[in-house]
């Protein structure tokens, strides 16, 4: 029997379940969480460090990239689970330990590292390169060759202009247009994004 172990019971953690259900590759599906919520849709087998590296695959269903780099990179067999309706590019690169929404497009010569999220209806154009960890929030848009570093937050329907390098350890907030590189960490936000003081 194929198992699948997610880590984190939360909203995300249902919405990457819905995912691998679609998938069709797994026979049963449960969860760990340290604070696990009072009623949830998925069967909770205990705590994140109760969960032994055996023989299920695991995904770690969490928001938070420190977290999840964390405990991802302690789990042998971190699956990346990609939704039958996303559109992805016969030569795009995808890590380990990643999860693409329904109605994402990731478009030809892309590559994306370990643990991303590329959330619904989002979209990363061709040539773009995504550090380990990034997320891509629901309804956010990359234009072509975007460099996005580790860890970085591209907040719900913001856009990044084509060519744009975003570093490491950044926020963008939601709705943010980015049209300038951005060398520093920080959270950056408004049209055009700036740093916020
Ligand atoms: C940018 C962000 C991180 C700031 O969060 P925060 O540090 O808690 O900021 P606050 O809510 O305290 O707001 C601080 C100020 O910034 C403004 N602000 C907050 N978010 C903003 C945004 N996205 N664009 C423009 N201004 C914003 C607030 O109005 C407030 O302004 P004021 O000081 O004039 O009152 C957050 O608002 C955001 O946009 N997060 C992204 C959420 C997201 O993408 N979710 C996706 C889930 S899939």
């Amino acid at each position: 029997m194929k198992r699948l172990i997610m880590i984190g019971a939360s909203g995300h953690g249902k919405v990457c379940a819905d995912i691998a259900e679609q998938m069709g590759v797994w026979d049963e599906i449960v969860f760990a969480d340290d604070h696990p919520p009072a009623a949830y849709p998925y069967r909770i087998i205990g705590k994140t460090d109760d969960v032994a590296d055996g023989d299920a695959d695991f995904f770690v269903a969490i928001g938070d990239a420190q977290i999840r780099e964390k405990i991802t990179g302690r789990l042998k067999k971190s699956v990346t689970l990609i939704h039958p309706r996303a559109v992805i590019g016969g030569d795009v690169a995808i890590g380990n330990g990643c999860v693409v929404m329904a109605g994402a497009v990731i478009n030809s010569g892309t590559t994306i590292g370990d643990g991303v999220i590329i959330n619904t209806c989002s979209s990363v154009d061709h040539d773009c390169k995504l550090d380990d960890y990034v997320h891509v929030a629901v309804g956010a848009h990359l234009c072509g060759m975007v460099r996005i570093g580790k860890s970085t937050w591209i907040g719900a329907g913001s856009t990044v202009k084509n060519n744009i390098s975003i570093c490491g350890g950044c926020m963008i907030g939601a709705g943010a247009v980015v049209v300038q590189n951005i060398a520093e960490a920080g959270t950056y936000m408004g049209v055009p994004a700036k740093k916020r003081k």
